[in-house]
Parts: structure tokens; C-alpha cells; sequence
């Protein structure tokens, strides 16, 4: 109980509605696994209305009702339940029948609070999100920029010699000829013949073409090794029309609702049809695309989603690591996903791209007391920032098993 007092107390600041009274922490977790991925805290429209003071807007008694069954609420003919039922599309809102009243207390203290401190905080995340997808899409990946300027510029230079060379091999071949069936060319021709002839025979000039050849197969070798098993732009079709755009876009469903592992472990999953069944349960059935997923939820076979990225074996890559420890947004390595009507591979994924990373990203130690000492150590030993590479990042045994 004196946990529940502290909370209402630092809920007190916001603004006490019908709801007053609840404890904030729990409702936190009960909306975010109930109805976040259906509601936002602000006003902004999500596949139900935003809650930003739906508190005030009914007393607590007509709340309760609404979220344990709001199917009854709009059947008894409430005309506000009517009036929203028909704006929303007569989308139906799943009923919680199991939470309690100091449940629902709780969620709605936990809404006024977050409402009130929301806008500024979810705009930032947004807004970082978008620059950071942008420059790490330039970063590419492969083999530095700097080591590829060079050897375009050496191909560039050898391919120039090669044309001055063949030029001058065809002039030798035809003043060759000419030589020996018309002399009435004249000296001209036969001179310039002869010392052409000169040129060719040198043994540098003769090595310097060899080598040149050497070099270009070797730069095609080199360009192919570094993009075996690359699928940067991959982009299959998948067995639903299943859009990332519509759903993370415009309906801002945030990513951990569906790949719920990225904050956990190795592997962020791909959604159960499930997962898809707590909205397509009632929102569009009649889709022939919907229909799909009740189908192999019928035939209780998984839906065949086509695995778009795919490191090989012999790397370990894991998510939490990144975006639960490291706070990198999803766009960093994904590019800006809720903009693809289809998923695509934006990122090479190459080894050289993950060093490129680690070499360049300062790590997040902020509130993090792990890295209170090495930061600490660092300082006495340099005036660079900690960088991923100075705790281990580029170790072998950190990517590879
Ligand atoms: C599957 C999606 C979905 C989920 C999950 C969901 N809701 Fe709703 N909610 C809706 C829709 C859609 C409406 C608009 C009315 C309608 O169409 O029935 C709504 C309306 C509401 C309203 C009335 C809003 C207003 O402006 O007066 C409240 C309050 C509400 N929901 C609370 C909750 C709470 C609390 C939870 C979690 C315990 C929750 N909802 C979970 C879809 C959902
Ligand atoms: C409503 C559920 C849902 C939401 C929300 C969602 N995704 Fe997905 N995601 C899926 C499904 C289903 C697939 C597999 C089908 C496909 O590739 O389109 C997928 C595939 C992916 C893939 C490719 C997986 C592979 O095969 O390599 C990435 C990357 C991805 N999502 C990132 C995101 C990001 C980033 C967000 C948030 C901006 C997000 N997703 C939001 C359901 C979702
Ligand atoms: C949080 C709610 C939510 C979840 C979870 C969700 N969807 Fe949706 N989905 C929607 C909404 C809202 C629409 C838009 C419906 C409309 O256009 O009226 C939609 C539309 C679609 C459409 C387009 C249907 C059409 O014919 O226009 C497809 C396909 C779809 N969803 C597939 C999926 C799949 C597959 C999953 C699971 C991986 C999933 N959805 C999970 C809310 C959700
Ligand atoms: C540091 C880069 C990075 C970040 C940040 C990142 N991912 Fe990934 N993601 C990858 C890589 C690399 C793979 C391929 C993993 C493999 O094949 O083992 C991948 C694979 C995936 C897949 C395919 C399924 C799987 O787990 O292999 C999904 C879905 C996905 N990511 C979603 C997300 C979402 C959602 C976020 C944000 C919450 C995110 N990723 C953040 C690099 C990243
Ligand atoms: C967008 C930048 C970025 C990319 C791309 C990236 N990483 Fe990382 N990586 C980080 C950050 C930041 C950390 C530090 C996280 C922390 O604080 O522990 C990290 C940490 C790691 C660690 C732990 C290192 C240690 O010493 O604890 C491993 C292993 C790792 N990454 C593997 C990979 C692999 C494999 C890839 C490529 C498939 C990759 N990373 C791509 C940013 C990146
Ligand atoms: C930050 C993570 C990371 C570190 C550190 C790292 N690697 Fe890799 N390595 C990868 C990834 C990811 C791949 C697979 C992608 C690819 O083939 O480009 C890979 C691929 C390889 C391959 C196979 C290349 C191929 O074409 O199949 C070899 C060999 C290799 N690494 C050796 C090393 C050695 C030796 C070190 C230490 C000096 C090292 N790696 C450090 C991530 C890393």
C-alpha cells in the first residue's frame, strides 16, 4: 500500500479527472500491454481516439463500464458511445472484463500523467529517428570510402593508359600492313610504323600492359568478394499484402507491439497471426487479405513470411544489445520502415558496415552505471568520446563464435 500512496502522489501533479486516485506505475503497464497499441496518451488519433482527457470527459462510473464491455455500452444507446462507435468506423474495442476498478483507475492516472509530459518527449524520438536513418543510410557499407576513391581513381588512370595503348596497337598493326601491301603510302606511314614497332617491343611498355590487366581483374575480384550474399535493396513480395506503412505509418503502431523481442534478446520476431487477430479480430474481416491470416489460423499453419534480412551463421547479431542498451532507433539499421509499403533491406549488413558503425557511434553510457569505471578509464587515456570499438566492438570473438 505505501508503494500505491507514493505513486498517487507523483501522480497528483496531473490533472485529477474522473479517474483520480489511481495508481500510475500499474496502470502504465496495463495500458501499454492492453491498449497502447490501440490508443495514445495525447489526443493524437491512433486506431481509437487519443485519451488525453477522456477522464474528464466521463465520470469514472461510465469508464469502467466502457472498457470492461463497450459493445454493451453502445448497445444500451449511450449517444456518446453511438456518436464515437460510428466516427471510428464502427471499429469494435476489444472488452477487458477482467480488470478491476483500481486497474482502470490506475491506467487512466497513468494516461493524465503521460498525456500532460507526452508531446514534447514523443516528438523528440521522432525527429532523432529521422536524422539518424538519414546519415546512417549514407554511411553504405563495404570497404572504406576513402580506399574505394582510390581505386577508382588507379582504374580510371589505367583504363586511359589501356585506350592509349590500344590505340596505338591498332596504328602499328594497319601501318604493318600498309607496309607491306601499298609502299606508295609513303615514308610517313613507314616511319611512324617503325617506331611504333619500337614502342610496342619495349619490355616495360609490354609489362606495364600486363600488369594493368593484372590489377583491373583483381579489382573486379575484390569488388565481387565484398558483395557475395549482399541483398542491400532486397525487397520480396510477401504472402499478405501486409504494409508497414499503413500500420507503423499511418496508424503509428509502435514496432515492439509486433516484434516483440527487440528489447530482449537476439531475435526482434515476426508477429504470430495472433498478434495480427487483436485488431483483425473485428477491424476489416472482410478483406480478402484478412482472410488469409484467419486461414492459417484455421489450418494452424504459420503464415510463410519471406525472411527479408539474414546474416550468415557464422556472425552473432543481437537486438537488445542495440536498441535496448545502445538506444538506437530501429531506422539506424532498418532505414524508414514506416514509410515501406513493403519491407526492403536498406543496409548492406556487411562486416564492414557493423565495424564502420562501432567505429564511429560514441556508446550511450548515460544513466547506465556499467559503464560509470570505463568512462572513467577512458578519460585518463584519452580526449575522444568512448566509442563502440574501445569496448571491444571490433574484437572478433564479439561477432563471430
Ligand atoms: C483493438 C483496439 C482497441 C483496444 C485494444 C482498446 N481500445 Fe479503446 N477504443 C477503441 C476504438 C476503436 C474506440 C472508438 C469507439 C469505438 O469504435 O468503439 C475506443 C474508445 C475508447 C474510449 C472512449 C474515448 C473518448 O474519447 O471518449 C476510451 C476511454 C477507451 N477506448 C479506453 C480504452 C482502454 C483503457 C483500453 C485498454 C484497457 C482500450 N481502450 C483498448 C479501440 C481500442
Ligand atoms: C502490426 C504489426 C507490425 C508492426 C507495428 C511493425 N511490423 Fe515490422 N513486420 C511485421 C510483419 C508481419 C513482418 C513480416 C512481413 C513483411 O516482411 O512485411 C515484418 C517485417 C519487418 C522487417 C523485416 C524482417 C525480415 O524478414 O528481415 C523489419 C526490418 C521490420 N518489420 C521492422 C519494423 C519496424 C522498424 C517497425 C516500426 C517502425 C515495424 N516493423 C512495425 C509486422 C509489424
Ligand atoms: C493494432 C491494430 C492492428 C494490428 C495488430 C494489425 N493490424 Fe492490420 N490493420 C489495422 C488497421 C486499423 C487497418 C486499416 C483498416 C481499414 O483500412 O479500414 C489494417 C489494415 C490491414 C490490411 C489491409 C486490408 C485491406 O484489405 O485494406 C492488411 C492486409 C493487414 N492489416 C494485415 C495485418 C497483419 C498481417 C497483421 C499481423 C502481422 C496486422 N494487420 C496487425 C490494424 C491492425
Ligand atoms: C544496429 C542495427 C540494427 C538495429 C538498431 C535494429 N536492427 Fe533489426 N536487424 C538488424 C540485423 C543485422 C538483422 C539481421 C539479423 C540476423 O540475420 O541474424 C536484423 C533483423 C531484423 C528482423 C528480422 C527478424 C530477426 O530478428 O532476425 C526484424 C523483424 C527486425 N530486425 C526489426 C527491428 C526493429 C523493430 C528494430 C527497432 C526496435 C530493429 N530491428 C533495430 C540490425 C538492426
Ligand atoms: C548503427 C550503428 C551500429 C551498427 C550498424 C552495428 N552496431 Fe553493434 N553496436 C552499436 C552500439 C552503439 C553498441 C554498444 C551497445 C552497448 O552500449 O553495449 C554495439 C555493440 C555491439 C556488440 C557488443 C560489443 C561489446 O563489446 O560489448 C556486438 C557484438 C555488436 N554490436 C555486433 C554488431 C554486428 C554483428 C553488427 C552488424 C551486423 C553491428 N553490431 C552493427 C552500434 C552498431
Ligand atoms: C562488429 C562485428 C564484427 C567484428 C568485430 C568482426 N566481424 Fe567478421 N563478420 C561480421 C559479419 C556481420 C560478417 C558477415 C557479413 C559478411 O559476410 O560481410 C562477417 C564475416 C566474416 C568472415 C567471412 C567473410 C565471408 O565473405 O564469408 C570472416 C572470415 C570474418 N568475418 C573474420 C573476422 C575477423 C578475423 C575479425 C577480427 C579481426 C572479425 N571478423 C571481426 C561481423 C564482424
Amino acid at each position: 500500500m505505501v508503494h500505491a500512496q507514493d505513486s498517487t502522489a507523483a501522480a497528483g501533479a496531473a490533472p485529477a479527472g474522473g479517474a483520480g486516485g489511481g495508481d500510475a506505475a500499474k496502470g502504465e503497464a496495463l495500458f501499454k500491454n492492453n491498449c497502447a497499441q490501440c490508443h495514445a496518451v495525447t489526443e493524437e488519433r491512433v486506431v481509437g481516439p487519443g485519451l488525453k482527457g477522456a477522464s474528464a470527459r466521463h465520470d469514472f462510473a461510465w469508464l469502467s463500464k466502457w472498457v470492461r464491455n463497450s459493445q454493451a455500452v453502445i448497445a444500451a444507446g449511450d449517444p456518446y458511445a453511438v456518436k464515437i462507435y460510428n466516427e471510428y468506423a464502427k471499429a469494435q474495442m476489444t472488452s477487458f472484463p477482467n480488470l478491476s476498478d483500481d486497474d482502470i483507475k490506475g491506467i487512466f492516472a497513468y494516461i493524465d500523467k503521460a498525456g500532460t509530459a507526452a508531446p514534447a518527449a514523443a516528438a523528440a524520438p521522432a525527429a532523432g529517428g529521422a536524422t539518424s536513418g538519414g546519415s546512417a543510410s549514407a554511411q553504405g557499407g563495404g570497404p572504406s570510402d576513402l580506399f574505394v576513391l582510390v581505386l577508382a581513381a588507379l582504374v580510371v588512370v589505367m583504363l586511359l593508359v589501356l585506350g592509349v595503348l590500344l590505340v596505338i596497337v591498332s596504328l602499328l598493326s594497319k601501318a604493318v600492313g600498309t607496309e607491306t601491301e601499298n609502299v606508295n603510302k609513303g615514308d610517313f606511314m613507314a616511319r611512324l610504323g617503325n617506331s611504333l614497332k619500337g614502342i610496342a617491343g619495349d619490355p616495360a611498355i609490354r609489362s606495364a600492359t600486363i600488369w594493368i590487366f593484372v590489377l583491373l581483374v583483381l579489382k573486379a575480384t575484390i569488388d565481387g568478394a565484398y558483395n557475395v550474399g549482399v541483398q542491400q535493396g532486397y525487397a520480396p513480395k510477401q504472402p499478405i499484402a501486409f504494409s508497414h506503412k499503413l500500420h507503423a505509418g499511418e496508424y503509428k503502431i509502435d514496432c515492439n507491439y509486433c516484434h516483440t523481442g527487440v528489447n530482449r534478446g537476439k531475435s526482434a520476431h515476426i508477429p504470430s497471426a495472433n498478434i495480427c487477430m487483436n485488431c483483425h479480430g473485428v477491424i476489416k474481416k472482410e478483406s480478402p487479405e484478412i482472410q488469409k491470416i484467419y486461414t492459417s489460423i484455421e489450418n494452424n499453419q504459420p503464415i510463410e513470411w519471406v525472411r527479408v534480412h539474414n546474416l550468415p551463421d557464422l556472425a552473432y547479431f543481437n537486438h537488445a544489445q542495440h536498441v535496448n542498451v545502445g538506444g538506437l532507433e530501429c531506422q539506424n539499421c532498418h532505414g524508414d520502415v514506416e514509410k515501406m509499403e513493403v519491407i526492403q533491406q536498406r543496409s548492406s549488413l556487411t562486416m564492414g558496415w557493423c565495424i564502420d558503425c562501432h567505429r564511429k557511434t560514441e556508446v550511450n553510457t548515460k544513466d547506465n552505471k556499467y559503464y560509470d569505471k570505463l568512462v572513467q578509464l577512458h578519460s585518463g587515456e584519452s580526449k575522444e568520446a568512448l566509442k563502440v570499438a574501445d569496448i571491444g566492438g571490433l574484437e572478433c570473438s564479439k561477432c563471430h563464435y
